[in-house]
């Protein structure tokens, strides 16, 4: 038994900020955040709009897609690492506004792998019985947590949501997921606020950003990606050459090319959106399937190779047969 994508969906919000607006808050041109990043434009979520406001308007379009009512799932995984509240997870709020009462529900947090890690844990309980309708989410607003002061991080990201049902199918479907993750990397990509740590209230969110060393992460995302591809290919037996579309984690143009040349694919079949999201963590890669999808350029039948890589660190890839 494999799990097989049923439909997509995703949503951004309306209000679009360009690098020429980012050139008025800091030292910063759009000539520099294009020619490093590949980034002209992100979305940015209105005031009072959630990542669960998001989350429900792409899993409501994924729905409709697969043809499926929402009383019909029986498992919501959500990846995000900026939920609505502590708890409940935004699985469960988003739960309950679908209309899905008394499903599994929950949230996992693996920065910008939270969608890909969704996906593969969605894909285990599905091949595994214990779910037949499976909604997979990856919805963030990040520009919640940016210092927009530091012209280093607060140039990268977006908001925005992308989303999946999986279905049980005999026929592949999901070929194989793999998830790794290195905690050691810690210092390189974190957000330094948290429960337990303890909050500093009457601070203002003062300590609630993205704290970054760039050009580490980049070295280390671009090394790590180059061995998960590698890895994804042997344990589905397929040569790159099979790999009809690279649907990568949307951080920086310069990652994505250097994956699709260890992979020798032409950019024309790299799913291309940073351009106009900038970086949407756990929301970039069902974002970018689902632009894909309803472009027309990725077909059934199709091989695509899912792959992201985000603060822990983590890193995640899915083979998938469309
Ligand atoms: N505008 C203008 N200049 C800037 C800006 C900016 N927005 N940001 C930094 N600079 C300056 C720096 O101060 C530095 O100046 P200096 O040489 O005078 O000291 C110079 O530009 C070069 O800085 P670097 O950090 O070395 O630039 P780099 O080429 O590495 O690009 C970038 C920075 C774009 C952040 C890149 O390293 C990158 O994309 N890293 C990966 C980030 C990523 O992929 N994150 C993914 C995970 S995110 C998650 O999980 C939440």
């Amino acid at each position: 038994m494999y799990a097989r994508i049923a439909g997509t969906g995703s949503y951004l919000p309306s209000r679009v900020v360009s690098n020429a607006d980012l050139e008025r808050l800091v030292d910063t041109s759009d000539e520099w955040i294009h020619s490093r990043t590949g980034i002209r434009q992100r979305h940015m979520a209105a005031e009072g709009e959630t990542t669960g406001d998001l989350a429900f308007h792409a899993a409501t379009a994924a729905l409709q897609a697969a043809g499926v009512e929402a009383a019909e799932i029986d498992l919501i995984v959500l990846g995000t690492t900026t939920p609505d509240l502590i708890f409940p997870s935004t699985a469960c709020l988003l739960q309950h506004r679908l209309g899905a009462n008394g499903c599994a529900a929950f949230d996992v947090n693996a920065a910008c792998s939270g969608f890909v890690y969704a996906l593969g844990v969605a894909n285990a309980m599905v091949r595994g019985g214990q779910s037949k309708k499976a909604l997979v989410v990856g919805a963030e607003t990040l520009t919640r947590m940016l210092d927009w002061g530091d012209r280093s991080t607060c140039v990268l990201f977006g908001d925005g949501a992308g989303a999946v049902v999986l279905e049980p199918s005999e026929e592949p479907g999901i070929i194989t997921t793999k998830l790794h993750a290195d905690g050691g990397y810690k210092h390189l990509l974190y957000n330094p606020v948290g429960v337990s740590v303890g909050f500093k209230p009457g601070e203002d969110n003062a300590g609630v950003r993205v704290l970054m060393s760039g050009s580490e992460v980049f070295k280390v995302a671009v090394k790590t990606l180059d061995r998960i591809v590698g890895e994804t290919l042997e344990a589905a037996g397929m040569h790159e050459s099979q790999v009809d579309w690279l649907i990568p984690h949307q951080a920086n143009l310069r990652i994505i090319e250097a994956t699709a040349k260890r992979l020798g694919l032409p950019m024309e079949r790299v799913i291309v959106t940073v351009d106009r999201h900038g970086n949407t963590s756990s929301g970039s890669v069902p974002l970018a399937l689902d632009e894909a999808v309803r472009s027309g350029r990725v077909q059934r039948g199709q091989n695509l190779l899912l792959e992201a890589f985000g603060g822990g660190f983590t890193w995640a890839s899915a083979l998938i047969r469309y």
